[in-house]
């Protein structure tokens, strides 16, 4: 057969709520364009992420009532020591309450002024804790991943040459390499084998720790098994434990490919990181047998580890972005490809090429999807990236909007009801563009409820132009780079 089916049967469902376009229009300005703040129940379809908005199978619901809440030695804690483990043989697994707390705890010991990370390219929480120590993040991504329209398997590579390179010049500055899989803020592509291999020969060369950014990795193998000379053969498992083999820690969110609500964890190999891991877990996140989370968490993330290795699963979850990917492309609206593991990212920037960057064509996309069909996605764009660590704003590089599927939560009839939302904006702009031009509905709002501020200014060209450049001043927030994920 060749339909690819949803790989499950649907036991329990939640009604989601439908609202009208002139009720939305009123959600949206009581949230001040602001869609983090809108409440969820307002929301038809959720895009905004996949992160923790998985629906958990019988299984994972039955393993939750195994949990073990005791505060030490929890057996929870050794199944899911050993799911984790099955799959990326660590040493030393601590569980965190979510990745972002790994990565926490990760760069409070490795991050120090003067100190320089590279990546293929660092999500905004890695970033954001990186930079928040006062060490800087530099994403050496391949070019061809910052050309949203062109067709390349592994847009998640790191450039080699460039780590080389940078290794050569600041090497003393260097505490690890990282590699994020998928890369998320580059549209959700994948990182082949041979550059995970490439980058992990080439830290170690240089004698640094490599550490993987592993949220993603059963998409990635999937990616690596279709799509890597010579790997059609061999078992997602297997491909896992390719991946992870010889690196010297991982951070991961669990609310990504471990189908779980929460949850996280740090790996490494190294005794003394560890211990000082840990040392830094029992003051922020808990014992070293449950970090930040309850037994029935573990439990959790155990069972859906077991789960999302399935290869029919896979098959239908990089199927489902594909083929929104393909009908948007077939409206004409521009989307990076190919399509990414855990989304669907519209290029607005090239869509809605009468809106300059600094006026935000993403959030304009955005807005206009939740007020026409009461779907919320998040923009990965200037808002998002746009400031630099001096307080000044200068487009990102690309406006990008993500289409995030939720894992198991909507079937093929959401799929054709998002394209379709897009069908209607798309025929004449018309939302996008009264949103960028409209004095009364000015994109400034959500971005002055998050301190920012605006300035007035004259657009470059004339006539059915955004007649508002906005700028962002985050006012008493520290010199970080501070996203929509830090904010809200
Ligand atoms: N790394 C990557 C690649 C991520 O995508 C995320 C989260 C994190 C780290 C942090 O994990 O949320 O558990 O603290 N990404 C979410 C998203 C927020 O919507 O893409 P967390």
């Amino acid at each position: 057969m060749k339909t690819i089916i949803e790989p499950f049967r649907i036991k329990s469902v939640e009604p989601i709520r439908f609202t009208t376009v002139e009720e939305r229009r009123a959600l949206l300005r009581e949230a001040h364009y602001n869609l983090f703040a809108l409440h969820s129940d307002d929301v038809l379809i959720d895009l905004l992420t996949d992160s923790g908005t998985a629906a958990m199978s019988a299984a994972q619901w039955g393993a939750v009532m195994n949990g073990d809440e005791s505060y030490a030695g929890s057996p929870s804690f050794f199944r899911f020591e050993a799911a984790v483990r099955d799959l990326m043989p660590f040493k030393h697994v601590i569980p965190t309450h979510q990745g972002r707390a790994a990565e926490a705890i990760l760069f409070s010991i490795l991050a120090k002024p003067g100190r320089k990370i590279p990546s293929n390219t660092h999500f905004d929480t890695t970033r954001g804790n990186i930079e928040g120590n006062g060490a800087e993040a530099h994403d050496l991504l391949i070019p061809e991943g910052r050309q949203p329209g062109l067709v390349h398997p592994f847009k998640g590579n790191m450039d080699l040459d460039a780590l080389e390179a940078f290794l050569r010049r600041h090497g003393e500055a260097v505490p690890c390499v990282m590699i994020t899989v998928t890369n998320n803020a580059g549209g959700g592509q994948p990182v082949s084998l041979a550059n995970i291999h490439g980058a992990r020969d080439i830290a170690h060369r240089h004698g640094k720790p490599f550490i993987i950014d592993g949220c993603r990795f059963a998409e990635n193998a999937w990616f690596i098994k279709t799509r890597e000379p010579g790997q059609a053969g061999r078992g997602i498992k297997d491909i896992v434990r390719d991946m992870f083999d010889g690196a010297d820690g991982m951070t991961m969110s669990a609310k990504k490919d471990a189908f779980a609500n929460i949850g996280g964890w740090l790996a490494l190999n190294d005794d003394e990181l560890a211990t000082q891991a840990r040392t830094r877990l029992i003051q922020t996140e808990g014992f070293p047998t449950y970090g930040g989370l309850a037994g029935r968490d573990l439990e959790a993330i155990a069972q859906g580890l077991t789960e999302i290795v399935d290869e029919h699963y896979l098959a239908y979850r990089v199927r489902t972005n594909e083929y929104v990917s393909e009908r948007l492309g077939a409206l004409g609206i521009p989307v990076v490809k190919p399509a990414g593991g855990h989304a669907v990212f519209v290029d607005a920037r090239a869509w809605l090429s009468h809106i300059p960057p600094l006026s935000y064509p993403g959030q304009a996309v955005a807005v206009g999807l939740y007020e026409v069909a009461g779907i919320r996605a998040c923009e990965i764009g200037t808002v998002m990236f746009g400031r630099s660590p001096d307080g000044s704003e200068r487009p990102a590089a690309m406006d990008l909007v993500r289409l995030a599927m939720p894992r198991r939560v909507y079937t093929q009839s959401h799929a054709d009801y998002i394209v379709e939302a897009f069908g209607e904006e798309g025929r004449d702009r018309r939302l996008p563009h009264r949103l960028a031009t409209a004095d009364d509905a000015p994109l400034h709002r959500p971005l002055r409820a998050a301190g920012v501020r605006m300035q007035d200014t004259r657009p470059a060209h004339a006539g059915r132009v955004p007649r508002r450049q906005i700028r962002r001043q985050l006012i008493g927030k520290p010199k970080q780079l501070i996203s929509s994920f830090l904010l809200y």
